[in-house]
């Protein structure tokens, strides 16, 4: 039987919502992390925190192969090395001036990072493409309610209009708010996307008031 390493992971973003020379930042669960990707396609994860001065390097910019901060222009590269610092042209940075890296997988259309030394690898969702992400104001466990599903390592299930569908939820960078990614069939016409697109609203609406009422109650 294959290992599960699901809780390993974390699915921080959908593919398509990170373009080629794009920063985002993301939550995993030990740390607050920058989602970058190079011009030639590959993803990489840093710790969100310039080792200058504390800048959040997910307010940086993308440029090449590299990742720069906002601040004095400091430019990491995906090893984590400093690569560059603007204001001694000259220096060639000192080893030890480094950002954590952390694991990444892209897989399915879903873009996964890791704290864990060996993960293993990332959960796979074949058959499935992802459709778009929300933020909302509830737990997983509401939303599981919500569906009346189960939730497995921040998994759940789901059907649409008898499409098969699937959230991928996670703790997003901001306190207390949830991110959750819907996954549908890959094959899904432009009516399903739109039904699914509506049924994940629906959904937030009435998860959002579920929690409410609980606070209420
Ligand atoms: S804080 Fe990042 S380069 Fe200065």
């Amino acid at each position: 039987m294959q290992k599960d390493f699901s809780a390993a992971w974390t699915p921080v973003a959908l593919s398509a919502d990170l373009p080629v020379a794009y920063v985002i930042p993301a939550r995993i669960e030990t740390a607050d992390v920058a989602v970058w990707r190079a011009e030639d396609g590959t993803v990489s994860a840093v710790a969100d925190r310039c080792p200058h001065r504390g800048m959040r390097l997910s307010h940086g910019f993308v440029r090449g192969e590299a990742l720069s901060c906002i601040y004095h222009g400091w430019r990491y590269g995906k090893t984590g090395h400093c690569l560059a610092i603007p204001a001694h042209p000259g220096l060639r940075p000192p080893e030890a001036i480094r950002v954590t890296v952390y694991r990444v997988a892209e897989r399915d259309g879903v873009i996964w990072v890791s704290a864990t030394e060996e993960p293993g690898e990332a959960p796979a969702h074949e058959g499935f493409t992802g459709l778009r992400s929300i933020t909302l104001s509830a737990t997983a466990e509401t939303l599981a309610g919500c569906l009346n599903s189960a939730l497995r390592h921040g998994t759940i299930d789901w059907k649409i209009d008898e499409m098969k569908a699937r959230l991928l939820t996670t703790p997003s960078s901001e306190e207390g708010i949830l991110l959750a990614h819907l996954l549908i069939e890959a094959g899904a016409t432009q009516s399903q996307k739109r039904s699914a697109s509506i049924a994940l609203e629906a959904l937030r609406r009435a998860a959002e008031a579920a929690v409410k009422q609980g606070e209420a109650a």
